[in-house]
């Protein structure tokens, strides 16, 4: 079963108070530029914040949005850490710079008070949110544990205050949710199986207004989910279609999210190269993140309907697996020859699509870690955004409120004859280059006409490198924030 950490307390304060001097005092302070020498360069309005509480800066970081720790561990309330933030920052470097601070003092048991020059109500938010997210880490499997972060506190100028505390529900929503989706992501393939992710979204989404019902493997082909029944037959783990919908009494409209929830991708019988299996646990990001937007809209009582469907399997190489040259029908009745049982995703997601339209929702969107074409076109850190014209720009609106990197990409016609099948309606692979595009091409295929839009997070979602900003090593929840703007502002 999965179990999350606890987010560390959170309060927006307008005066920083040595607590007893029981717990180490932790200030984060502006630099007005890069410096080496934090003395010179501490802010006017923080020094006398520093001079009050009797804090020497003792360094600054060398580029804006990053940190460094000079000191810590010292006699109470004798501790600073000198940040870089530059004073014209934006909101998003709060945010990341908040997220470095807090992931550097993680382990102390530290009762963190950041200090950044904040000036307006969009930069507390923006802070908050990152020491939040920055103060994430995945110890289930860890049998060595260190403190956690105690609590944070983010100061403002005494004017924001009540703004600022009035944003902190959504902030810890937001931020509890974004944990939810990276717990998920980190979770070892073999302790998240369909069925266990299947009754853990049953369980975590036990809130009012929110209904949770999942199709089994005999209820998947009752239905002719032959996308699901397909992927997963390989598996001893049975897949499961989840659908988490979530109704206000008063809704102003309905929006459907679909996610890949692939909880291991081995590529089936077209088996991967070992070193790409490695990091394919992530392979059910999309679903994980569909889950925690559902919730943190019903969290939020958002007053807009939002059908959450998690298309899980996992998709395993065995006797019983599907054979590359299998046709097989999607929930709907259109026939796939599947030629390559690696391009596993986007069959279980032309069911959750066919059985999402099905509702007449007013906008489809699809979130899937669905191709490595995806990868290689936009790097490790931008998500791309293919469908419709104007729900591909809402989305990318979405994702720039809400600090979020997703790019606009085609889905060119030329590219559709690639996926013609000789015995089948259509094929699961087309041409290898622009595959990115071509897989956005064959969902296409099942969304009919509702307004429609899929979410490429192949790259984003998992995060292989040392951690930067707001991204820890592993799953980010990335899309959430996007995902719930757009709710958002549907809603208003
Ligand atoms: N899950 C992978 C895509 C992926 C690759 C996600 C790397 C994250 C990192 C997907 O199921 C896949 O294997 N796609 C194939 C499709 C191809 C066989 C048409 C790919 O991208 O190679
Ligand atoms: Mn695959
Ligand atoms: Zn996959």
């Amino acid at each position: 079963m999965i179990a999350h950490a606890p987010l560390p307390a959170f309060e927006f304060v307008d005066k920083v108070s040595d607590k007893a001097g029981k717990v180490p005092v932790i200030v984060a302070v502006p630099v007005a530029r890069p410096a080496k020498d934090g003395d010179a360069a501490v802010a006017g309005p923080l020094a006398e914040t520093l001079a009050a509480l009797d804090l020497t800066a003792l360094g600054a970081s060398e580029s804006a949005g990053s940190v460094r720790v000079t000191a810590t561990g010292a006699a109470p309330a004798t501790v600073a850490l000198v940040g870089g933030i530059c004073p014209e920052a934006s909101a998003d470097e709060f945010r990341d710079a908040a997220a470095n601070v807090a992931r550097e003092v993680d382990g102390t048991g530290a009762r963190l008070v950041l200090a950044l020059g904040i000036e307006t109500a969009e930069q507390a938010s923006a802070a908050a949110l990152g020491a939040l997210l920055g103060a994430y880490r995945f110890d289930r499997y860890r049998t060595d544990t260190r403190p956690a972060i105690d609590s944070i506190a983010v100061l403002v100028p005494a004017r924001l205050l009540k703004s600022a505390s009035a944003a902190s529900q959504r902030v810890r929503i937001l931020a509890t949710n974004t944990w939810r989706a990276r717990d998920l992501v980190n979770t070892a393939p073999n302790d998240l199986t369909p069925a266990e992710f299947a009754a853990y979204a049953i369980k975590a989404a036990k809130l009012p207004r929110v209904k949770t019902t999942s199709l089994d493997l005999e209820a998947l082909k009752a239905g002719g989910f032959g996308g699901h029944v397909a992927v997963g037959q390989g598996s001893i783990n049975p897949p499961h279609l989840v659908k988490v919908a979530y109704k206000p009494s008063k809704a102003k409209g309905h929006v459907a999210l679909v996610g890949k929830g692939i909880t291991f991708d081995s590529g089936g019988l077209s088996i991967k190269p070992a070193k790409s299996m490695e990091t394919m646990k992530s392979d059910m990001a999309g679903a994980a993140t569909v889950l925690a937007t559902v919730i943190a809209a019903a969290e939020l009582s958002l007053p807009i309907a939002v059908t959450g469907w998690l298309c899980l399997a996992e998709n395993m190489p065995s006797g019983s697996a599907t054979r590359p040259s299998d046709v097989i029908t999607i929930h709907g009745g259109t026939t796939v020859e599947v030629l390559n049982t690696d391009a596993e995703g986007r069959l279980v997601l032309a069911d959750g699509l066919s059985a999402a339209r099905e509702e007449k929702p007013d906008v489809l969107l699809d979130i899937a870690t669905l191709t490595g074409a995806q990868l290689v076109a936009l790097g490790p850190e931008i998500g791309a955004v293919m469908g419709s014209e104007d729900v591909r720009s809402e989305v990318i609106a979405a994702g720039d409120a809400a600090g979020e990197d997703l790019w606009p990409m085609p889905l060119p016609a030329h590219l559709r004859p690639s996926l013609k099948s000789p015995v089948a309606d259509i094929a699961n692979m087309g041409d290898r280059f622009g595959g990115m595009l071509v897989a956005g091409l064959f969902l296409k295929e099942f969304v009919g006409s509702t307004p429609w839009a899929h979410l490429d997070v192949a790259g984003p979602a998992y995060n292989e490198r040392a951690p930067h900003g707001i991204a820890p090593t592993g799953g980010t929840g990335f899309g959430l924030s996007t995902l719930l703007t757009f709710l958002e502002t549907r809603a208003s």
